[in-house]
């Protein structure tokens, strides 16, 4: 196999290993550097433990890999390959054998690290490639279990539910893109967010959902997203950042959203992109009788308005010129 080696001023070699590929919460057997404008800095030593929400930070800064001193390379990789093999049997233990080719094939899946464009001038080929990524990504993520699973829960309740939050979570994936999330699980706790944004709805009688005059309406707004993180949190295989999307969809960047009224850095990054995905799509479906142009001309302009008072002013900015670019293109129904 060949490597990539990375040289500092004073010679010492380095060798990028993709974040994706990295177990959390493991004791490291080497020394792991972070590459800082050009430079390579220590991170953690060997024996440290590489926790989960570091990790999740540095990939949310569109950090792709993690260095490793040339020396330690080879048993680096072993023991990385190692770790993968536990994973991967600690699961198939779980579901039974005969599922071990879709665990394996899962487990690839996740590795992969999705470019993204964070610094580059958004024009309208970036918007396309980001366009084609999101459309791959989706083929691979709709293959999980719960992904289908929770559709099929939705469709048999409301076809309005599905697809909205099928929507949503297409659109959310592609304004994470945008704002530089590249990592699998990064995109994949999105998606899975956003689909479920809207579970405690399935609880909902159908009469009261769609009468905005009934008694139990406002009542049942108000609760779903501490209704549905509770309901979520139940589930098998569901991660935090996916129970913190659904508790935080409606908290507002000026601190007038619901259930907890939280503001600016203290929601949850994801949460907000979820919720800015969720207003677009709610506009194009409020819309849907208008010409494919007028709808995303209204949703684009409802951002706009409510940047800095619904979203944060600076990632509405970024999303903003990329949906201008793309609109129309990157929306993909669910039909598909
Ligand atoms: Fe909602």
């Amino acid at each position: 196999m060949a490597i990539d080696i990375e040289k500092d001023n004073e010679g010492n070699s380095y060798v990028p290993v993709p974040v994706g590929k990295f177990e959390l919460e493991v004791e490291l057997i080497s020394d792991i550097f972070l590459k800082i404008d050009s430079k390579f800095i220590k991170f953690k030593n060997k024996g440290d433990t590489l926790e989960g929400e570091k990790l999740d930070y540095f990939i949310q800064k569109s950090l792709k890999s993690i260095f490793i001193e040339l020396d330690s390379v080879q048993p680096f990789m072993e023991w990385l390959a190692d770790k993968k093999k536990a994973v991967i049997d600690e699961m198939v233990e779980e579901v039974g054998e005969e599922h071990r080719e879709l665990v394996e094939k899962r487990e690839n899946i996740k590795e992969k690290v999705y470019d993204t464009f964070t610094d580059m001038e958004m024009d309208s080929g970036v918007a396309e490639i980001l366009q084609s990524q999101v459309k791959e990504f989706i083929i691979e993520v709709k293959e999980i279990d719960l992904s289908q699973a929770v559709l099929a829960k939705m469709l048999k309740h409301s076809s309005t539910i599905a697809d909205h939050s099928l929507n949503t979570a297409n659109v959310a994936v592609f304004m994470a893109m945008v704002l530089g999330h590249g990592n699998y699980q990064v995109l994949e706790d999105i998606y899975m967010g956003a689909l479920f944004h809207d579970y405690a709805k399935l609880k909902v009688p159908i009469e009261v959902l769609e009468n905005k005059q009934n008694m139990k309406y406002n009542q049942a707004i108000q609760d779903h997203p501490a209704k549905g993180a509770k309901a979520v949190k139940k589930l098998d295989n569901i991660r935090e950042p996916v129970v913190k999307i659904v508790e935080q969809h409606h908290e507002q960047f000026n601190g007038n959203g619901y259930p907890r009224g939280i503001k600016e850095e203290e929601i949850f990054g994801p949460a907000m992109i979820v919720a800015m995905a969720n207003i677009f799509d709610n506009t194009v479906m409020e819309n849907k009788n208008k010409t494919k142009k007028e709808k995303y001309r209204t949703a684009i302009k409802v951002l706009e308005y409510d940047k800095g008072k619904q979203f944060d002013p600076e990632m509405v900015e970024k999303v903003l010129v990329a949906l201008k670019l793309a609109y129309g293109e990157y929306y993909i129904p669910p039909s598909n």
